[in-house]
């Protein structure tokens, strides 16, 4: 084990030499010139072997290798829980969800039940599978609420879903929405009964076939056809929209674009500004894409995955210290580096990329969800919007949130107690990362780990379909119900 380390040592000097300080700033992806450069750098690719085996077996082994001590964490709690030698290696573990989330998805209501919907959705067949007498309210509410789910043609959502994508990244909610309450108990077929109207256009689904990521330029005038055509209907021009709901799942919402500037420029369509708009984004501070009646939802993350693929959190051997994988804009002289996630990003990968208790990680992996459940701390920092679906991911499977980003408003704040179930490291501190992760892990991580695991937190963070007391959803429709209770004491106020 100590020979391991004098290598390891040995061999990151000379790394150093033979990369010289060039090798951050321009040659990255450019390793064969830097090796021709320079022949120590064939222990070079030993040791570059040695590290990728060594990750390849896990990050665990790096650090145990590495340290040939176990990681520090220094709390009996922790070791109890599974951080002993034998986290180490791996715990086969059953390959069945057990019971917190088969009682879960067996809790929904018969009334409401209903096969899979097929891959190809013909909303129609589902209008006559709800009850619609009364003002029933089987999924306990502040009050019943109905809600009239507009008949759109296709090109407005169902077209969309030719990219399977679209059901399940991190926009999905858009779709997870719409499809639950197609088939939810709130649904009414009578708009003249209903206290809600919702809007079923998909904007987040349009995929840049260049770069891959989703463009919104289309979303205003889709959504602007959408109301056109619903306004044939009296209900929009009733109340002007305002008791309409509209998703907007991506990075700015109501703004309907992915950069701020632009986002804060364009600002909220005139023609929604008095809609009821369920968004991602949300900030603490004064932002011009809140200047609209909004409820703050979390982003999609699919639930069918956390509920059925993986144990629960608690059941988890956790042996990475602090967690991170995605965008990260590494090159000091480029220009997206400090403007991206405010340099934010920039930051952990220059201070902590090699720290041994960090697990960084740039590319995309499909064991990204089994990454998270092996974590301590996930690190949630901003990216192009304060918002990201790791902060769902984080809670799901039981790893510690670290926000940062400042001013962040995280969803359903008032049913989550997002204090005692992550940690908020302001942007200004983030170069001092492992002392506060170092000291919250010697005084409070258990309480906070015992606080996160609990079952309705992530109950409440995923669109459950069919919905469940609790859910996502359900919370969406409850803040809906408390709207109407509001509205109804109004009126009684001024009558
Ligand atoms: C959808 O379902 C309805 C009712 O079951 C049926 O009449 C209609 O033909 C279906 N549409 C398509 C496109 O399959
Ligand atoms: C609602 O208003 C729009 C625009 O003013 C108009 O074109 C439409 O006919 C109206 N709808 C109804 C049902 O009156
Ligand atoms: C900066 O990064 C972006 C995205 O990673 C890349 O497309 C661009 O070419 C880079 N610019 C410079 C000057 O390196
Ligand atoms: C952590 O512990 C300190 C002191 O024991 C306490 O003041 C603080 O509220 C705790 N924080 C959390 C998130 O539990």
């Amino acid at each position: 084990m100590y020979g391991m380390k004098a290598i390891l040592k040995g061999n990151s000097k000379n790394s150093r030499k033979c990369f010289g300080h060039g090798y951050l700033s321009g040659r990255y992806g450019h390793m064969d010139g830097s090796y021709r450069m320079c022949i120590r750098c064939v222990r070079m690719v030993v040791f570059l072997s040695l590290v990728t085996f060594m990750f390849n077996s896990g990050p665990e082994l790096l650090w145990l290798f590495s340290t040939g001590r176990m990681p520090p964490l220094g709390d009996s709690e922790l070791l109890s829980r599974g951080l002993t030698s034998q986290g180490y290696i791996r715990k086969v573990l059953p390959p069945s969800w057990p019971s917190v989330s088969k009682a879960l998805l067996e809790e929904s209501s018969p009334v409401y039940r209903r096969e899979l919907l097929p891959k190809e959705l013909n909303y129609s067949s589902l209008r006559t599978d709800f009850p619609t007498e009364g003002y029933s309210n089987p999924l306990n509410l502040a009050t019943g609420v109905k809600i009239y789910v507009y008949d759109l043609p296709p090109k407005f959502n169902q077209d969309w879903l030719v990219d399977s994508r679209c059901n399940s990244h991190l926009f999905a909610a858009e779709v997870a929405i719409h499809r639950i309450l197609l088939s939810s108990p709130v649904r009414t077929l009578i708009p003249s009964e209903a206290d809600f109207f919702f809007l079923p256009v998909y904007v987040s689904c349009n995929f840049n076939t260049i770069t891959g990521f989703p463009y919104l330029g289309h979303a205003r005038e889709l959504l602007q056809n959408a109301v056109q055509l619903i306004s044939k209907m009296p209900y929009w021009n009733r109340s002007g929209g305002s008791d309409h709901l509209v998703v907007a799942s991506h990075d700015y919402g109501a703004c309907f674009h992915a950069m701020e500037d632009l986002a804060i420029s364009s600002g909220v369509p005139d023609f929604l500004r008095k809609s009821i708009i369920l968004q991602t984004f949300a900030q603490n501070k004064h932002h011009p894409c809140q200047d609209v009646d909004h409820i703050q939802i979390p982003p999609y993350v699919a639930p069918i995955q956390v509920l059925q693929r993986w144990p629960p959190p608690e059941q988890h051997v956790r042996n990475i210290w602090a967690f991170f994988r995605g965008k990260m804009e590494i090159h000091p002289k480029n220009i997206s580096g400090r403007i991206y996630s405010r340099g934010i990003r920039t930051t952990i990968w220059r201070k902590f990329s090699h720290s041994k208790k960090f697990y960084i990680k740039r590319k995309k992996s499909e064991h990204y969800q089994s990454e998270i459940l092996r974590s301590i701390f996930c690190l949630c920092p901003l990216g192009w919007a304060p918002w990201s679906p790791r902060i769902v991911e984080s809670v799901v499977f039981g790893c510690v949130p670290v926000i940062i980003a400042d001013d962040i408003a995280l969803p359903y704040s008032h049913v989550i107690n997002w204090n005692k179930i992550s940690l908020t490291v302001p942007e200004r501190d983030v170069h001092k990362l492992d002392r506060i992760l170092q000291h919250v892990a010697l005084k409070n991580l258990t309480v906070i780990q015992n606080n996160l695991w609990k079952e309705e937190n992530r109950r409440a963070l995923l669109y459950i379909d069919p919905m469940v007391k609790g859910d996502a959803t359900w919370q969406i429709l409850d803040q809906l119900a408390r709207k109407k209770l509001a509205m109804s004491e109004n009126l009684r106020l001024r009558l």
